[in-house]
C-alpha cells in the first residue's frame, strides 16, 4: 500500500521527537505533529492578534499600502519591522486610491515580526520548554527565535504566497533556519493551506533576498526548476504544528473560501551559525535574539 502524504504524527506531550519523526523530517523536509498546541492556547493567541488589529491605526500604515507608487514607503515600514510589531494589509483590501475596502478586522494580511518578544501573549506561546525540547531534537545547539508572523489568510481575499524556501529570507552560514507553522484554525485546500514540494529540501537554495546598500533585492543563486510533481497539500487541524526545513519549497494559494485560515509561524536559527549581516531582518542592539526559555 502506498503511503499517504503528509504522514502525520501525534504530537509528543513533552515536545520530544522520535527517530521515526526525525526520519520523516529528513526524508520529506516537513513534519506534521497533530495536536501540538492546546485549542485554548490557539484561541488565546487569536484573541491577542485581534486585539493588536483593534489597537492598530490604519493611518500609520495606510500610505504604505495605498498605491503601488508608494512601494518605497512600504519598504521602509517593512524594513524596520524586524524588531517591532507591525501590521500589513491584504493587497485586495486596498483600492487604487488607497482606501480600505473591507472592515479593518478583515483587511490585515499579517502581523510581524517580533511579537514573540514584545507582546506578553505571543511571548508565552513562543517561549516554552516544550518547543525547546523539539528544537533540541531537531539538532539545534543554540536555538534563537528570529521572527514571528501571524498570518490571517482572510476569507475571500487572503493572498497567495508564492513558492519559496525560507532560507532565501533568513540565511545563516551554515544554513540553519527551520520554520514552525502552527495551525490556529483548520487549514484545508479550500481555505488556502500550505503546500510543500516533498523531499525537495535536498535541492539547492534558489534565491537570496537581501539588503544591498539599503535596498531589498532578490538575487538568483540557482535556476533549477521546482519539481511540481512533488507537491503535497499540508492540510492541518487547529493545534497542529508543521515543521519546515529551511530549504523546503512551500507555498499557499489564495483563500477564496468564506473561512479564514489563521496561522502563527516562528523562524528559528542556530546561534552556533553566523547570521549574515545583509539579511533583510535586522534587530536593534537592545533586542538581542532569545532562545525558547
Ligand atoms: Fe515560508
Amino acid at each position: 500500500m502506498t503511503e499517504t502524504h503528509p504522514v502525520r504524527f501525534p504530537a509528543p506531550a513533552d515536545g520530544g521527537l522520535t527517530p521515526e519523526m526525525l526520519a520523516a523530517f529528513a526524508r520529506d523536509g516537513y513534519l506534521v505533529l497533530r495536536g501540538y498546541v492546546d485549542p485554548a492556547a490557539c484561541d488565546a493567541l487569536r484573541a491577542r492578534a485581534e486585539a493588536l488589529v483593534e489597537e492598530f491605526d490604519p493611518a500609520e500604515a495606510k500610505t504604505v499600502f495605498s498605491t503601488r507608487t508608494r512601494a518605497h514607503s512600504a519598504d521602509d515600514y517593512f524594513k524596520g519591522s524586524g524588531d517591532k510589531i507591525r501590521l500589513f494589509f491584504e493587497e485586495e483590501a486596498i483600492d487604487a486610491d488607497g482606501n480600505i475596502t473591507v472592515e479593518k478586522s478583515r483587511a490585515i494580511n499579517k502581523i510581524g515580526h517580533a511579537m514573540h518578544d514584545l507582546d506578553p501573549g505571543f511571548e508565552a506561546f513562543s517561549h516554552n520548554m516544550k518547543l525547546a525540547r523539539t528544537a533540541a531534537d531537531l539538532g539545534f545547539a543554540d536555538p534563537l527565535l528570529l521572527q514571528s508572523m501571524y498570518i490571517f489568510k482572510q476569507p475571500e481575499i487572503g493572498g497567495e504566497v508564492l513558492c519559496h524556501q525560507d532560507g532565501t529570507f533568513l540565511l545563516t552560514e551554515p544554513e540553519s533556519v527551520i520554520g514552525l507553522w502552527f495551525a490556529l484554525e483548520d487549514a484545508t485546500v479550500e481555505n488556502g493551506c500550505l503546500y510543500a514540494l516533498r523531499g525537495e529540501h535536498r535541492g539547492p537554495l534558489r534565491r537570496r533576498y537581501r539588503n544591498r546598500d539599503g535596498e531589498l533585492v532578490v538575487e538568483n543563486l540557482d535556476n533549477a526548476p521546482w519539481d511540481e510533481a512533488a507537491r503535497v497539500p499540508l492540510e492541518a487541524a487547529k493545534g497542529d504544528l508543521v515543521l519546515l526545513h529551511g530549504r523546503l519549497p512551500h507555498f499557499s494559494g489564495p483563500n477564496r473560501s468564506p473561512r479564514s485560515r489563521h496561522a502563527y509561524t516562528l523562524h528559528v536559527i542556530d546561534g552556533a551559525c553566523r547570521y549574515l549581516d545583509d539579511n533583510w531582518l535586522v534587530r536593534g542592539p537592545d533586542m538581542p535574539l532569545r532562545g525558547f526559555a
